[in-house]
C-alpha cells in the first residue's frame, strides 16, 4: 500500500449479524480479508458471524466461496467464528454472550465489540431490543458499554415516521458517540475527494454557485437487475435503496459550504445543512418519473404485480444562497446501458461575442466528477478545432486517479471499517442528517402517483427519465 493509513492496535470483536447475508458476502467480509492481507487490523481481533442458518465454524469460513480460494484465507479464517441463531429468540444471543466472554477471557480485559447490523432493515428493531434486553448492549461490564458501537445500514427507515422510531430506539440504547450509520458511498476515495478538489483549489471556489452553474446533474446508473436481492428490494425501491442516502450525500458534497474543520462535527454540520436545505420540484407527480424495468415483475421473489421502481428520476433544488435557484437533476437506475455514476456540474454558457460567428458549442464548461468506475475529474472546455478557418469544439482535460496516483485507494467499506474501528464518525450519518433527508424523501413518496410507473426496456436510458430534462431545455451528458 504506498498511501498512509494507520494501523488499528487495539483488539476488537465484531458480531455480524446477517453474516450470510449479501452484504457480508459481498463488501464486509472482502473488506475485512483486504484490512487483514494489507496488515490493518490488529494482531488480535475476532470475527462472529451470527445467522439463522445453523453452521459449524468450519462451515462458516468455507460459506466465502469468494474469498476462500484465496491462499491467506486460512489464516484470517482462524479469527473467524460463527454463532447461530433467530433474531427473536434470546438462545442465539445467549451463546453470543458466552462467545465473547470467551474472548475477553483469553485477552485478559474487555475487548471492544462491534455489532454490525447487516440484516435486511425489518429486523433492526429486534435485534435492537434484544442487545438490550440480554444487556450485550452494555458490554462485558465495568464500565465497558463505552467500548461498545453500533453499525447499522441503509436503508435507515422507510419514510421519516420510521427513521425517527428508529433512532429513538437506538438513542434508548446507546449513546450519539456509539452509534455508526453507514452510507458507504461517504467513504468512496471521489466522494471525499470532492471537498479536497473544491476547498483545496482556489480556482473552483468563486465560480461555485448559482451565478456561474447552470445546473448539476447526477446519474447512478447500474446495469445489473436486482440479482440475488428481489426480496429485499422489492420491499424498498430505488428511491430508498440508493437517492435517500448515497445521491442525496453526492449533492450534499456538490453543494456545502465549506467546513471549518476536517472534524466531525464540523464535516457533518457542512451536509446537513445542504440537506435541510434541499427541496423538491412543484407538482411532484409531473416532475417525478418511476420506472420499472421490463420483466422486473419475473425475477425471483419479486411479487407478481409489484409496483416497486427500479428507476428514479427528479429535480430537486438546495435553498441556500449559493445554490438558490439551480436546478439539481438525479436519475438512478438499475438494468441501465452501462455501470457509471458521475456528477456533471454544467456551467452557464456564455458564447463570447468574439466567437459568436464561428459557433458556440450549445454547452460549454462540465466539470464531471466520475465516481465510479475509472474514477477521476474531467473539465470539459472549448478549443480552437484545428485547421484553416476558425471553428469550435470541445475537449475533456483528465484526471484519473489510477493513472495519477496507481492506485484508487481503499475500497469504501476499507475506508468505513477503519473509521468504525479507531471511533471516527465523520464520515457516518448524523440524526438530523438523515431525518432531513427523509423529509424530503418522505414528501416525494406522499406526492408520487404510485400507479404512474412507466416500464422501460432493459439496457436502455429510460425515456421519461430524459423527458424530464428536455422539459427544461437541457440533457443528460452520461450516455
Ligand atoms: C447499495 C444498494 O447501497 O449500493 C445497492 O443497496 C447498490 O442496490 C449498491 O447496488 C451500489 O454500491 P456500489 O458501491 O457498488 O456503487
Amino acid at each position: 500500500m504506498d498511501f498512509m493509513e494507520e494501523k488499528i492496535m487495539t483488539p476488537f470483536a465484531m458480531v455480524i449479524f446477517g453474516a450470510t447475508g449479501d452484504l457480508s458476502t459481498n463488501k464486509l467480509m472482502p473488506a475485512l480479508f483486504n484490512l487483514y492481507k494489507t496488515n490493518m487490523l490488529p494482531k488480535d481481533f475476532y470475527i462472529i458471524g451470527f445467522s439463522r442458518r445453523e453452521m459449524t465454524d468450519k462451515g462458516f469460513t468455507d460459506f466465502f466461496e469468494n474469498l476462500n480460494q484465496d491462499p491467506r484465507w486460512g489464516e484470517f479464517a482462524t479469527h473467524i467464528s460463527y454463532d447461530h441463531g433467530t433474531f427473536e429468540e434470546n438462545s442465539g444471543y445467549e451463546s453470543l454472550i458466552e462467545t465473547l466472554n470467551s474472548y475477553d477471557k483469553k485477552m485478559g480485559a474487555c475487548i471492544t465489540r462491534f455489532f454490525y447490523l447487516a440484516t435486511p432493515p425489518m429486523h433492526y428493531e429486534t435485534i435492537l431490543d434484544k442487545l438490550s434486553s440480554t444487556k450485550l448492549s452494555e458490554g462485558c461490564g465495568q464500565g465497558s458499554n463505552k467500548w461498545t458501537r453500533i453499525i447499522i445500514e441503509k436503508p435507515f427507515g422507510k419514510d421519516l415516521e420510521t427513521a425517527i422510531n428508529l433512532d429513538t430506539k437506538l438513542a434508548q440504547i446507546f449513546e450519539e458517540k456509539q452509534i455508526f450509520r453507514v452510507d458507504h458511498y461517504l467513504g468512496k476515495e471521489t466522494v471525499q475527494n470532492m471537498i479536497a478538489f473544491r476547498f483545496a483549489n482556489g480556482i473552483f471556489e468563486p465560480v461555485w454557485n448559482k451565478n456561474f452553474i447552470d445546473h448539476v446533474q447526477i446519474t447512478f446508473a447500474e446495469t445489473k437487475g436486482v440479482e440475488k436481492r428481489g426480496l429485499f428490494f422489492d420491499g424498498v425501491g430505488m428511491l430508498r435503496d440508493v437517492m435517500q442516502n448515497h445521491l442525496l450525500q453526492l449533492v450534499a458534497t456538490v453543494a456545502m459550504e465549506q467546513p471549518k474543520s476536517f472534524t466531525k462535527d464540523d464535516m457533518r454540520d457542512a451536509r446537513s445543512n445542504v440537506i435541510k436545505a434541499i427541496r423538491p420540484p412543484e407538482n411532484i407527480k409531473e416532475n417525478v418519473v418511476r420506472g420499472q424495468y421490463s420483466d422486473y415483475r419475473k425475477e425471483a421473489q419479486v411479487a407478481n404485480d409489484s409496483k416497486t421502481e427500479t428507476f428514479a428520476a427528479f429535480k430537486l433544488f438546495v435553498d441556500t444562497p449559493r445554490f438558490q435557484g439551480v436546478p439539481f437533476y438525479l436519475r438512478a437506475g438499475k438494468k441501465m446501458p452501462k455501470d457509471v455514476v458521475e456528477i456533471s456540474i454544467v456551467f452557464i454558457q456564455t458564447c463570447h461575442i468574439l466567437f459568436k460567428e464561428y459557433g458556440c458549442p450549445e454547452i460549454g464548461n462540465v466539470l464531471t466528477i466520475r465516481i465510479q468506475p475509472d474514477e477521476g475529474i474531467s473539465l470539459r472546455v472549448i478549443a480552437k478545432k484545428p485547421g484553416s478557418k476558425l471553428s469550435l469544439g470541445e475537449v475533456n482535460m483528465k484526471f484519473s486517479y489510477k493513472e495519477s496516483f496507481g492506485t484508487q485507494g481503499l475500497d469504501a467499506y476499507e475506508k468505513l471499517l477503519m473509521d468504525i474501528f479507531s471511533a471516527d464518525q465523520m464520515l457516518f450519518g448524523r440524526s438530523d442528517e438523515l431525518q432531513s433527508s427523509w423529509k424530503f424523501i418522505t414528501e416525494i413518496l406522499n406526492g408520487w402517483e404510485k400507479n404512474n410507473l412507466v416500464e422501460y426496456s432493459q439496457g436502455q436510458w429510460p425515456d421519461a427519465g430524459d423527458k424530464l430534462m428536455e422539459r427544461d431545455g437541457k440533457k443528460w451528458l452520461t450516455q
